[in-house]
């Protein structure tokens, strides 16, 4: 099969890792790739949402099969640009419908859908232009801090926590008449506070079965003991010491199950992945968000851990058998380190050259903004995320420790990452 990979971060680079190891694979294709994935398959330098360019690469490179890394183009259609084309119609693509990527397009869509279907969920109210001013009367019916989330995709930042109720209702009016997410906060919702430990938790789904992959904990804070501004992620581990089999158990009959079932009911076709950002209520699972894709930085200790071939399962999915299909999972652990380029997630400097990937021992290195520059043939930093050290160990602690020998061997002018993930879990 010829592959072609959509995405440039360390998850898809993870995803093309694992896909090369798959006897079904004859050539790989990344768009638009990165030094990482360089040394896999070959970059195509299209952009993932110029969908007619994808098409063209498709053509041209007589692609068996797409997986879309990221949302923004799951979101914008491009599993409905397939299936509406024709020539195109006919190629698996791995990664949901639009109307299934709503589920993280549209938060107040996944909102009425998991009231629709009785999925736990923190209770809330939409507001846009027209009502907004009623919603001051429910910030004031809930118990501060107040969570504030807009609407639509933000990249991450959409999300505001706030412990005073009249800064809260100022936001709130501010985001909706003031667009402070532009589109995606023309309606806003108010949600109430949920207290407790955040996991991740996967699925692959071709619309009708699924398989659970292993659960993960990411870490998004810039700073140690999760302080200062979000990022895109700085670290992962998985397993989760406290996603036992008890609450596992409670996570798929309250929450996967009712959501397949609801996917149906909605007539929508889901072939890919499903990510349920999940938090531990004394003991009981609740749906923070949900995504339409896989997780990053949890797809750097989730993929690893999957030992079964992943094109094999991404056949299933496209095919609909996955109800037959077992998936074999590798029971060590796995432990991610994000090495970011100082000043990360604010501005930063990019071009400095990395040194060291050679000489790691016991690790994966899964590159997020790297590029290769041809001229000296050195890889240089191009971007905020740089890349994720990933180890294997018996336990949690043996995967971090292998994980952070190897961050000190790698180096680049301004590294810097976080020592202390997996902190809160130990
Ligand atoms: P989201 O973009 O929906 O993932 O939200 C970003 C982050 O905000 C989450 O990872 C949580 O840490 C936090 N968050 C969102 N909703 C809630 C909530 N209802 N209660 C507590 N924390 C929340
Ligand atoms: N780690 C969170 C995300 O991928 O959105």
């Amino acid at each position: 099969m010829n592959v072609l990979i959509i995405g440039s971060g360390a998850r898809e680079h993870t995803l093309a890792w694992k896909i090369n190891e798959s006897p079904k694979l004859d050539n790989l294709f990344i768009a638009p790739g990165n030094a990482g994935t360089r040394a896999l398959g070959t970059n195509i330098p299209v952009e993932v949402n110029n969908f007619q360019s994808i098409k063209q690469a498709v053509i041209e490179n007589d692609i068996d099969m797409v997986v879309i890394g990221p949302e923004v183009p799951l979101v914008h259609g491009i599993h409905d640009f397939f299936l509406q084309d024709k020539i195109l119609w006919n190629i698996p693509v791995i990664g949901p419908v639009q109307k299934g990527a709503m589920l993280e397009g549209s938060k107040d869509f996944a909102k009425f859908f998991m009231e629709k279907y009785h999925i736990p969920t923190a209770t809330h109210k939409t507001y846009d232009a027209h009502n907004f001013e009623e919603g001051f009367a429910f910030i004031d019916s809930l118990e501060p801090p107040y969570v504030l989330k807009a609407d639509g995709l933000a990249a991450g930042k959409g999300v505001l926590i706030i412990n005073d109720p009249g800064e809260a209702k100022n936001e709130l009016r501010a985001m909706i008449t003031e667009e402070r997410f532009g589109e995606a906060s023309a309606k806003v919702l108010v949600e109430e506070f949920l207290s407790g430990i955040e996991l991740s938790v996967f699925v692959l789904t071709d619309g009708n079965s699924y398989i659970l992959l292993p659960e993960a904990k990411d870490y998004k804070r810039i700073g140690e003991g999760d302080t200062g501004l979000n990022t895109g992620g700085m670290g992962s581990v998985s397993p989760v010491p406290f996603a036992t089999r008890e609450f596992m158990q409670k996570v798929e009959d309250r929450v996967i199950k009712p959501t397949i079932e609801g996917l149906k009911e909605e007539n929508i076709d889901y072939k890919g992945f499903i990510f349920f950002g999940l938090i531990n209520v004394k003991g009981d699972p609740y749906v923070i968000e949900y995504n339409c894709r896989m997780g990053d930085p949890e797809a750097e200790t989730v993929v690893p851990r999957i030992k079964s071939d992943l094109l094999e399962l991404f056949e299933a999915v496209n095919n609909g058998t996955l109800e037959k299909t077992k998936i074999e999972i590798d029971n060590r652990a796995t432990a991610s380190v994000m090495l970011v380029s100082e000043g990360y997630p604010k501005a930063y400097e990019k071009g400095k050259i990395i040194s060291g990937t050679g000489n790691v021992n016991n690790c994966v290195l899964f590159h997020a903004g790297t590029t290769m520059d041809i001229d000296s043939d050195k890889i240089k930093t191009s971007g905020g995320r740089v890349m994720a050290v990933t180890a294997y160990g018996a336990n949690m602690d043996e995967a971090l420790k292998t994980a952070y020998e190897n961050v000190d061997i790698i180096d680049f002018k301004g590294k810097y990452f976080r020592s202390d993930i997996g902190f809160d879990l130990k």
